[in-house]
């Protein structure tokens, strides 16, 4: 919860303050990607690239996932200025959801007007496997801290968001399209946050599975709730690393999410990439 305003809004101030002086004179780029798991190549993929660890800005926080560097990267991807987060910032490490959402309000601070998520997820659809894709078309934010519980801050957005639209729609069709183009077997479904680090119970996922949810994941919602509240438009693609708990024959672990993060790579960064070049 966002207990000071003025100590928040002055470490998005400096964030967003010290990208424009690294930015210099030059554009600064309305897009911003988060990469998730298996999307690291996707930084390989762009040109003229400026990387900034996030110790280096003041007033950001520093990831401590393992295979989550914690660099911003700003370059050119399919001819378009981008902004991407290599590592993000999870609850389940400790930080308040207000913590976990700063950059995207240091992104709306800079002018980003659209959001891609990406993220490792466990799959319940029934005719899903590991290592398709599923971009989402909504989501379930019941396990999740609101990250704009206490004072509003006005400068983003009123008190009381609407969430009725949170997913782009145009952006999902587009998506949509991207994937024929691929040959890509893109799943469309809700997303349902859970605060982890712990996977799901097979008891959980069944009550997920009943309330209409296509996957399970434990990032995401914060900070699409916060692009929301900043009316930064959102496409989020989740890669299924899993079938969720009850439903996988094994035994989660984190292994089996890393192999099939990898084996989705190429599909999950060819999917973003022509994205990108459409929009
Ligand atoms: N549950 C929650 N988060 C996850 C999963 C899962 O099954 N797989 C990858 N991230």
């Amino acid at each position: 919860m966002i207990d000071n305003v003025a100590e928040y809004m002055k470490s998005v101030d400096s964030s967003a303050e010290y990208i424009r002086t690294v930015l210099n004179n030059e554009v600064v780029p309305e897009i911003c990607i988060v990469l998730g798991s298996g999307l690291a190549p996707l930084a390989s993929m762009c040109e003229d690239v400026v990387s900034i660890p996030y110790t280096d800005i003041p007033g950001f926080p520093v990831s401590t996932v393992p295979g989550h560097e914690g660099r911003l990267i700003i370059g050119t991807l399919e001819g378009k200025k981008v902004f991407m987060m290599s590592g993000r910032f999870h609850y389940y490490e400790g930080y308040d959801t207000s913590i976990c959402t700063l950059y995207v309000r240091v992104m709306a601070k800079l002018g980003v007007k659209t959001l891609v998520l990406t993220n490792a997820a466990g799959g319940i659809l029934e005719d899903m496997e590991p290592a398709d894709l599923m971009a989402i078309s909504d989501h379930l934010s019941f396990n999740c801290e609101s990250p704009l519980r206490g004072a509003n801050l006005d400068e983003f957005g009123v008190r009381f968001p609407d969430m009725s639209c949170v997913y782009d729609r145009e952006y999902l069709s587009i998506l949509e399209e991207c994937a024929n183009e691929l040959g890509i077997n893109l799943h469309s479904g809700i997303y349902v946050y859970t605060k982890g680090p712990q996977y799901e119970t097979p008891a959980e996922i069944q009550v997920y599975k009943s309330m209409g949810a296509g996957a399970v994941g434990m990032s995401t919602v914060p900070e699409a709730i916060v692009a929301a509240h900043c009316g930064i438009k959102v496409a989020a693609v989740s890669c299924v690393t899993n079938l969720a708990a009850g439903i996988s024959p094994n035994p989660l672990s984190h292994e089996e999410v890393m192999v099939n993060a990898a084996k989705a790579s190429d599909n999950s960064c060819n999917l973003v990439k022509l994205f990108i070049s459409k929009i």
